[in-house]
């Protein structure tokens, strides 16, 4: 038997957006995170950085994630955060393995030096009152797994929460997620802080695997992309059969909540990020999958996901 836990969406660049978190609140997900944003950015007052940063009440409760490298900026674009938009939670990516991040020291690239990396948090924590949180991996590479180390001493200085994606740096989103690292943390008597497990959650299995380790939370990123109904199928601990009748209705859902927060051109090319998950148990699919990518109106999308519907109407 397996006592559900906190179920959490991860932070996803370029896909966890208002709608998508709205959408993925709508079916059950407990917490969730804006796309992450650069301090630096925040503290340039870039527009379009700071519309990442907006949500709606109906999101909470929500953690705004910053990225950075430099104390100071962080800790100043954490007081900005807390000031205007007022989270739940502020958590500082220590995680994002991606060159064009790690190469200017921020991200995982953090995970080089514990201590400068310490100070940093231990900066914004001084600097605000929100709640502050850490996203992070096992490690840099397999040589330099640091994690029992790093929740140690991020627990000692205040850190609320962690959030481990149990991968290193250099596996990317590649190889398995090492969940037995999650279990050695949970079983330290040293170790008392909030642990979020993070990777490769998908189905009952991976799910109940996670739990396994005696985490406080589970995170699930790509799982919920064009499966929004992971959370409520988690929690039920069943995999609900969605037939094409609820999940087109779902994608005009989704297109809906874009449209109140957004564009019409933002999202037509969001939503081309959504269709392959949302479609992917569709069999055939390829032509109405071509038509979807060229469209290029709202109108156009609408009228093909009505052929869809009365295509696969019995299935
Ligand atoms: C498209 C994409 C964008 C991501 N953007 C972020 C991000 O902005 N911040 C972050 O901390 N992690 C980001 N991640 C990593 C996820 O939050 C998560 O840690 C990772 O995908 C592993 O979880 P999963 O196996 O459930 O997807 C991103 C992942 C993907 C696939």
């Amino acid at each position: 038997m397996v006592d559900s836990k906190k179920l959490y969406l991860a932070p996803m660049d370029g896909v966890t957006d208002r709608a998508f978190r709205e959408l993925c609140k709508l079916h059950g997900a407990d917490f969730v995170y804006n796309e992450f944003v650069s301090a630096d950015s925040i503290i340039r007052n870039v527009e379009k950085s700071l519309k990442k940063i907006e949500f709606s009440d109906c999101e909470r409760p929500i953690g705004i994630q910053i990225f950075g490298n430099n104390s100071d900026t962080i800790a100043k674009a954490a007081q900005i955060v807390e000031s205007r938009y007022n989270p739940d939670e502020i958590n500082i990516n220590c995680c994002c393995p991606m060159r064009n991040i790690t190469d200017k020291g921020c991200g995982a690239a953090l995970l080089k030096d514990i201590n400068c990396l310490v100070n940093i948090i231990e900066n914004v924590i001084k600097a605000t009152k929100t709640p502050i949180t850490v996203k992070t991996r096992l490690g840099w590479d397999e040589k330099n797994i640091i994690i029992e180390e790093l929740v140690i001493k991020l627990q000692n200085i205040g850190v609320k929460k962690i959030i481990i994606h149990c991968r290193t740096r250099s596996q990317m989103f590649t190889g398995f997620p090492r969940y037995e690292y999650l279990s050695q943390l949970k079983s330290n008597n040293n170790i008392n802080i909030e642990i979020i497990g993070n990777g490769n959650v998908v189905d009952l299995e991976s799910y109940k695997n996670m739990l396994n380790t005696g985490v406080n939370g589970v995170m699930i990123g790509r799982g919920a992309i064009g499966n929004p109904w992971i959370f409520s199928n988690l929690k039920n601990l069943k995999i609900e059969k969605i037939d094409s009748y609820r999940l087109i209705e779902t994608v005009e859902e989704h297109i809906r909540l874009s449209l109140k927060y957004t564009n019409e051109k933002y999202t037509i090319l969001t939503m081309k990020k959504h269709y392959s998950g949302y479609f992917k148990n569709l069999p055939y699919f390829k032509n109405f999958k071509i038509k979807l990518m060229m469209s290029n109106k709202i109108g156009d999308v609408i009228k093909i996901l009505k052929e869809i519907r009365s295509e696969y109407k019995d299935k």
